[in-house]
């Protein structure tokens, strides 16, 4: 008789924005007439821009052609789009980063889950919390967890490591030793950052301890202060211990497009294993890679056009955050986030539970947001707002938000 893997049946409930997904749809079965505004997943609603569009329909036409038709994508990306990646995103910031060391993937989410398969199962895990679930839940999967308190809404055999109002939503050192360390700048769900010279004790900290940093820097784009790292490879020693995530979706709105890059330095090495040749592994036996045309749409990002364009949809993006931010602040909810990230972070009022705050949204204002305590224990009594909506319904959100 075979055997499924118990780790599944360890995790409780479904993925958090599959639950948040149930509700809202029993919801709107009950109250067919009301209008609701989605400001719960963190999924852009702005048009592709019109340079990557161009691009499409270049690439398809190539693809309706058999001499520039094309099959199977080389296993770590085409190198054109390789190139861009590393011109524009690391050797303009002044990060040494070659084209090899990038792999391209169908998305951070996809590459945030399986980056763990690389890594020993007795490996220790240290996380912020709260964090984007998929962390933990893959790890859990992976059976790298022990057992799950529900009083607590805690692992064992993962290293918290709490992001509160009193530490400024930024992660301390932990006390324990980890093997690996999650961490994501611009955060999600906080919206917090922290500085370049914070990131380089994380650097020199994991350097010190032999640890490797799995930094999810997918909302990169969305960073307006200057002090705040795009890339971890601006810090020294990133390159022996740091392993980058990032993604098209949210600078570029390809969250229905699917497209994002990991990056594994050569120099990144247990002992002599080099982690860059177990992850071209990996890539190389379980994917073919990310669609020619999207790979394409992807280098259009960096064009001239693209750049203009995208920079224009992220101010439209940020304009809801500041919108939301005022309104909220406005109207008396202890509120952060919303300058570097496309989320705000507040407190639910009148001390109510992130999903007793999520009932009480919904019923009342028919607006969607995601419960903190979904990320982690020390996101309880807070809640995340995304400004990835219209500016017309973040807009009315407010108004009604407002008059609760
Ligand atoms: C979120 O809402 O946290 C994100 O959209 C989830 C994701 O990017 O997978």
């Amino acid at each position: 008789m075979f055997k499924v893997n118990e780790n599944y049946l360890k995790l409780p409930g479904s993925y958090l924005f599959s639950t948040i997904g149930k509700k809202v749809n029993a919801f709107v079965q009950d109250n067919p007439e009301k209008k609701i505004i989605r400001l719960g997943i963190g999924d852009v609603t702005q048009p592709l821009a019109p340079a990557i569009i161009q691009a499409f329909h270049t690439a398809v036409d190539e693809m309706a052609d058999a001499k520039t038709f094309r099959g199977y994508a080389p296993d770590l990306g085409y190198e054109f789009l390789r190139n861009a990646i590393r011109e524009n995103d690391y050797i303009a910031r002044g990060c040494q980063i070659e084209a090899d060391e990038i792999f391209v993937s169908d998305g951070a989410k996809c590459d945030s889950g399986n980056i763990q398969e690389i890594f020993s199962q007795d490996n220790k895990i240290a996380v912020c919390d709260p964090v984007y679930p998929v962390y933990v839940d893959t790890n859990v999967m992976a059976g790298r967890t022990g057992t799950y308190d529900s009083r607590k809404e805690t692992w064992s055999n993962i290293i918290y490591m709490p992001c509160t109002a009193e530490n400024n939503f930024a992660p301390e050192l932990p006390k324990e030793t980890p093997d690996l360390i999650y961490l994501c700048f611009p955060n999600n769900p906080t919206g917090s950052t922290i500085t370049k010279k914070q990131l380089q004790e994380w650097v020199d900290y994991a350097n010190k301890v032999g640890a490797v940093i799995i930094y999810d820097a997918a909302y990169e784009a969305y960073i307006s202060e200057e002090d705040v790292p795009h890339t971890i490879y601006e810090c020294e020693g990133a390159r022996t211990c740091a392993i980058e995530l990032r993604s098209f979706s949210k600078n570029a709105g390809f969250t229905g497009v699917r497209l994002g890059f990991t990056v594994i330095p050569k120099e990144l090495k247990a002992g002599e294993v080099s982690l860059h040749s177990l992850w071209a592994r990996r890539h190389g036996t379980k994917y073919n890679g990310a669609p020619y045309i999207v790979q394409r749409a992807g280098e259009a990002v960096y064009s001239d056009a693209g750049k203009v364009q995208l920079k224009q949809q992220v101010d439209y993006y940020m304009n809801n955050a500041k919108y939301i931010y005022d309104g909220l602040k406005s109207a008396g909810y202890t509120v952060s986030g919303g300058v570097n990230a496309p989320y705000i972070w507040l407190k639910a009022p009148n001390k109510m539970t992130s999903w007793e705050f999520f009932d009480y949204l919904l019923e009342k204002a028919n607006v969607v947001g995601t419960p903190g305590s979904g990320f982690g224990p020390s996101g309880e009594t807070y809640f995340r707002l995304t400004a990835f909506g219209s500016y017309e319904n973040t807009m009315e959100a407010m108004e009604r938000i407002k008059k609760l």
